[in-house]
C-alpha cells in the first residue's frame, strides 16, 4: 500500500541479562551455544518511527533527540542487511527516534532493548504497510528473529520472563534463528529482582562483536560450548524444579567463565574492575554468614548484576546500601526485576 502521509508506529522494549551466556557466533548472526536470560522490567528502550512512501530508502536516525552518526550507521546496516525480509523498506523515508530508559552514561548494554525495539517497529510498518495481521505468536517469532540479525542478544528481549536462544535437546520448540519463552518456570523463580550495580559507566575495552570474533581462535571455545549446552539444560531443569541454590552456583560460574573467555581470548583482555570483584566477594561472604538466597552474574562489562528472590528484599536492600552501593560509580544502581516484555505504544 502507497503512504503518501507520515505514518507512525512505536514499541517499548526491555533489556535482559542472561544467566547462560551467548558468546560466539557464526554465519549470519548464529550463536555456538544456547543461552538463556531474565527479561528486566526498568531497563529499556523507547523507539518511534515515522514513515511515507519514497523513491528509496531515507533513514533518519534520533537518540534522545539528538541526531547520531554512529548508531545510525548500525541501524542502517542492519536495515540494508534486512531488505530480502523487508523488500518494503527499499521505498520508505524513515525517521527513528529512540531513547533510553536508563542513563546513557550508566555503561549498561542497550544494543538488547534498542534493536529489539527497533525490530517489533519494523514489523508493525510491514503490517500497517501490507494491511495483513499476523497472529501474535507469528509476528513475536518474526520480530525476534529480525532482532538477533541487528545483536543477537536482542532475540530473547521479544519475550517476558526467562527466554532462551538457540537449539537445544531439552527444548524441541528452541531455534537458533530466535528467542523461545521458557514456559515452565517453578513458583520459587516467578518474583525475582536485578539490582543493576554500576562499577564503571565508561566505555568498554572490546565491544561484544569483538568479543564473539575472537571465540573462533580462543584455544578453551570447545569445551566451553560444551559447558554451555549442558548448563542450559540443567538450568531448563532448575527453572522447572525450584532449587533455588542449583541456580546461584550455575549462574555464578556462568559469569565467571564469560570473563575467563575474554582473559584468554587474543592476547588477552578484562572488563572487570577492582570494585567488581569486591562485589562478588561481598556477596559470596554475605550468601554465606546469612543464609540468604541472591547471585551475581555480569555481562560482557564491569557491572555487577545482583539477581535475587523477593523473599530475600528485605535483607538484600540494606545489604545493598551499606555495602555495595558505595564501591558502584556515584552510588549508582538500578533497581530491576523480572519483566513482562514489549508493549506496543498506541
Ligand atoms: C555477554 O548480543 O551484544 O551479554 O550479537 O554482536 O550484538 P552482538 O552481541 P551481543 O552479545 C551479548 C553478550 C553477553 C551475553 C548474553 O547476553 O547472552
Amino acid at each position: 500500500m502507497e503512504m503518501e502521509e507520515w505514518n507512525e508506529v512505536a514499541w517499548k522494549s526491555p533489556s535482559n541479562i542472561a544467566v547462560v551466556k551467548y558468546w560466539g557466533k557464526h554465519g549470519r548472526q548464529l550463536p555456538n551455544n544456547p543461552s538463556l536470560s531474565l527479561t528486566l522490567s526498568e531497563c529499556y528502550s523507547t523507539t518511534h518511527i515515522r514513515f511515507r512512501t519514497a523513491d528509496s530508502l531515507r533513514i533518519t536516525f534520533f537518540f534522545e533527540g539528538n541526531q547520531n552518526d554512529s548508531f545510525c550507521t548500525r541501524v542502517e546496516k542492519f536495515i540494508h542487511n534486512i531488505l530480502p525480509e523487508m523488500p518494503f523498506l527499499s521505498t520508505m523515508e524513515l525517521v527513528i527516534d529512540s531513547g533510553n530508559s536508563f542513563p546513557h552514561s550508566a555503561g549498561i548494554a542497550s544494543s538488547a532493548s534498542s534493536m529489539s525495539a527497533l525490530a517489533l517497529c519494523l514489523c508493525s510498518m510491514e503490517e500497517a504497510i501490507s494491511g495483513k495481521a499476523l497472529t501474535t505468536d507469528d509476528f513475536m517469532r518474526k520480530a525476534s528473529r529480525l532482532s538477533r540479525l541487528a545483536s543477537g542478544s536482542a532475540s530473547r528481549s521479544v519475550y517476558g520472563g526467562y527466554v532462551e536462544w538457540g537449539k537445544h535437546l531439552s527444548l524441541p520448540q528452541a531455534s537458533d534463528e530466535y528467542g523461545t519463552p521458557i514456559e515452565s518456570v517453578h513458583a520459587a523463580f516467578k518474583n525475582w529482582y536485578d539490582a543493576v550495580l554500576i562499577v564503571h559507566s565508561g566505555k568498554k575495552n572490546f565491544s561484544s562483536t569483538k568479543g564473539h570474533t575472537l571465540m573462533a581462535e580462543n584455544p578453551y571455545s570447545a569445551v566451553r560450548y560444551a559447558q554451555a549446552d549442558a548448563h542450559l539444560g540443567k538450568l531448563v531443569e532448575i527453572l522447572k524444579n525450584g532449587d533455588v541454590d542449583a541456580f546461584i552456583a550455575l549462574c555464578e560460574i556462568e559469569a565467571l567463565t564469560l570473563h575467563a573467555m575474554m582473559m584468554t581470548s587474543g592476547v588477552g583482555y578484562f572488563e572487570m574492575k577492582p570494585n567488581s570483584l569486591k562485589i562478588m566477594e561481598l556477596i559470596r561472604e554475605f550468601r554465606a554468614s546469612t543464609g540468604v538466597k541472591l547471585a551475581f552474574t555480569l555481562d560482557a562489562g564491569p557491572n555487577i548484576h545482583l539477581l535475587y528472590p523477593e523473599e530475600s528484599r528485605t535483607r538484600v536492600l540494606p545489604f545493598i546500601r551499606e555495602q555495595l552501593s558505595p564501591l558502584c560509580q556515584n552510588q549508582q544502581w538500578i533497581d530491576d526485576k523480572l519483566g513482562n516484555g514489549p508493549e506496543k505504544i498506541a
